[in-house]
């Protein structure tokens, strides 16, 4: 009989998981692929939910979070952990997602124990090496590391040409974030969402709902206090026309300032970190979202929900492009104002406000699979 091709699918964080869950499942469906899954649990409540929500089980679970987690020795968990993992089951392939530090050296050791390396997500770029921190280095030794690089768009398909990369080995497959966005949003919402909608009174022509998400580390420290501030501000001047909901990573460095700065304001809703299925549901009644985050950044445009994004630069031009991002920084005033514009000038709103799918046709899990089945070494 035909041997199968042997893929492990490697993810540790939420946002891997949301993204990996789609193709996971195309890999699962796929006669002549047999799939593992493999998490290194680099988050642990966070990576559950959305195990959860998409009903996977991983065959391993290598349980790498420690509280407060530095890079180095997250990294070198990982490193000690997973390559045993990986010598066992002799995978003809590993696939990897994205630009965590599980990525990083999970494609280090896919290169060091010749497994071929699948990086779906693969080349983005902001082209500063502290911005995202460490994402964005993370992401260029994924890319020097990987045998297929399963680029979102035609955009990030041109970064990895500019580096070098053969375009044999790149096949434009759009964002798995669309594919799982779009099965999350045919659910219906979740009770304690419809809840705190009707509970601040939240609908159209009543409150307006602003979403707010903030982790990044380059944020860590003032920046974060600024947005905070801003956020305050914000809540005061629309005291009676907005209300603004954070649910708040579990990262120590962001739990302690925002809590400090921002609980007990009047509308404004601190919650531990959502679940992927209510937080969809957020997004969609959202008059505008403020984020650092990267798969909102995609999720916003495909939603045609205007995304404010508190960073100096992006690694998603095409959202921005589209119209539907604006990149704002991270000082209080100009978040304040921009935010302000929007909220004040209806033409401003509408301008951003429709929905462009850069990002992908909701079946990039199909074309990942297709292109891995399809790769050949030239
Ligand atoms: C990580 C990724 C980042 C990604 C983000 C998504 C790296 C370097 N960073 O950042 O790219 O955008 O995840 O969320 O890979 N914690 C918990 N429970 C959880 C998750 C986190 O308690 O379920 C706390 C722990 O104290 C942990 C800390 O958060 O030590 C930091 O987690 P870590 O994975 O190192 O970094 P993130 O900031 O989550």
């Amino acid at each position: 009989m035909h041997h199968k091709l042997r893929v492990v699918s490697i993810f540790g964080t939420r946002p891997e998981a949301v993204k990996m869950a789609p193709v996971v499942k195309a890999l699962a469906a796929e006669p002549q692929i047999e799939s593992k899954v493999v998490v290194t649990a680099q988050h642990r409540e966070m990576l559950d939910q959305v195990l959860g929500l998409f009903q996977i089980t991983p065959d391993l679970d290598l349980n790498l979070m420690r509280p407060d987690q530095n890079l180095a020795e997250l990294t070198a968990n990982i490193f000690a952990n997973l390559d045993p993992v990986l010598r066992q089951l002799k995978p003809d392939w590993m696939l990897v997602q994205g630009d965590t530090t599980t990525v990083m050296a999970a494609s280090l050791l896919g290169y060091y124990n010749r497994i071929h390396v699948g990086h779906v997500e693969a080349g983005l770029r902001t082209g500063d090496r502290w911005q995202p921190f460490p994402e964005e280095l993370n992401r260029r030794v994924a890319s020097v590391a990987a045998d297929l690089h399963l680029a979102p768009t035609e955009h990030s398909r041109q970064n990895l040409l500019r580096e070098g990369v053969p375009d044999w080995r790149i096949a434009v497959t759009g964002n798995p974030v669309i594919d799982a966005l779009n099965e999350i949003s045919k659910r219906p919402a979740p009770p304690e969402i419809q809840a705190l909608l009707a509970e601040k009174g939240i609908h159209p022509g009543g409150r307006k709902l602003i979403l707010v998400t903030a982790h990044r580390r380059e944020n860590f420290g003032q920046p974060i206090e600024d947005i905070c501030a801003a956020l305050r501000i914000l809540s005061e001047k629309y005291a009676d026309s907005v209300h603004l909901v954070y649910p708040v990573h579990l990262n120590p460095n962001i739990q302690a300032p925002v809590y400090r700065l921002l609980d007990g304001a009047a509308n404004i809703t601190l919650l531990p970190p959502l679940d992927y299925l209510p937080l969809v549901h957020l997004e969609r009644n959202a008059y505008l979202v403020l984020t650092d985050s990267g798969g909102i950044q995609e999720e916003a445009t495909g939603l045609g929900v205007p995304a404010l994004v508190m960073r100096q630069t992006t690694e998603r031009p095409e959202g921005v492009e589209a119209g539907v991002l604006k990149l704002v920084g991270t000082q209080t005033g100009t978040i304040v104002a921009e935010t302000s514009r929007l909220l004040d000038d209806e033409q401003a709103y509408q301008a951003m406000a429709h929905a462009a799918n850069p990002f992908g046709d909701g079946h990039a899990a199909e074309h990942i699979v297709k292109a891995l089945l399809d790769f050949r070494e030239q």
